[in-house]
């Protein structure tokens, strides 16, 4: 086991919803930008989905091939025994972003404060090439990162902070920006932690 899976598994099986900070139980803005820059008929992949409850409302929107990847066996466990009686629409897959090969491609990609915690310009580098990898030319990226005034730390680790600006810059290789915003997000005990949202393409 792997010291970032080992990590967020202790997270995962240790705090409730309330007590993790990322927690929201409607996503508002995943959803919104989803629904207007995708297609429920097409496949995405949430990557670093934790026990998000983002899977449950795609599938209430009519979403029916959602994959589902994170480091951390728990929070899927979770979501799987959540989401048992709609088992054949989402594909669970446990594996460390930055060391996972996609085995098929899909039209969209959700990352909510994951890509922040690759805190290397070479695991950077490698997450953009597996985006890249994984996704169909048109295909759309969403992508939610601390902002320059975010937190620097999260979860006991170290984060990178970015700026849609610079969003578009690291993922420029093979992606063009398309609309981006700046969003505060109250956690569950009322901190507020400023949020960069950033939409790509692929092209
Ligand atoms: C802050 S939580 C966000 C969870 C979810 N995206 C949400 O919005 O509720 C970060 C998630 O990324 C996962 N994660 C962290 N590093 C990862 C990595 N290298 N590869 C895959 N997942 C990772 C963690 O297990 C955790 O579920």
């Amino acid at each position: 086991m792997s010291d970032a899976s080992e990590h967020w598994d202790t997270i995962f099986a240790q705090k409730s919803d309330d007590e993790m900070s990322w927690y929201q139980d409607v996503p508002t803005t995943s959803l919104e930008l989803l629904a207007r820059w995708s297609q429920p008929e097409e496949p995405l992949i949430d990557i670093g989905a934790g026990n998000a409850r983002l899977v449950d409302h795609l599938i209430e929107r009519g979403w029916r091939d959602v994959t589902l990847l994170d480091v951390s066996h728990e929070a899927l466990a979770a979501v799987r025994r959540r989401l048992s009686a709609t088992e054949a629409l989402v594909t669970y897959v446990v594996a460390d972003i930055r060391e996972w090969s996609p085995p098929r491609r899909y039209r969209a990609w959700h990352d909510r404060a994951v890509f922040h915690f690759l805190v290397s310009t070479l695991d950077q580098r490698a997450y953009v090439e597996t985006a890249a990898r994984s996704l169909e030319s048109g295909a759309v990226l969403v992508i939610a990162t601390f902002s320059s005034s975010g937190p620097t730390q999260c979860s006991g680790l170290p984060v990178a902070q970015h700026d849609p600006e610079e969003i578009g810059r690291l993922f420029a290789s093979h992606f063009d920006l398309v609309t981006s915003q700046l969003q505060d997000h109250t956690t569950p005990f009322n901190s507020v932690q400023s949020f960069a949202w950033t939409v790509l393409r692929r092209r």
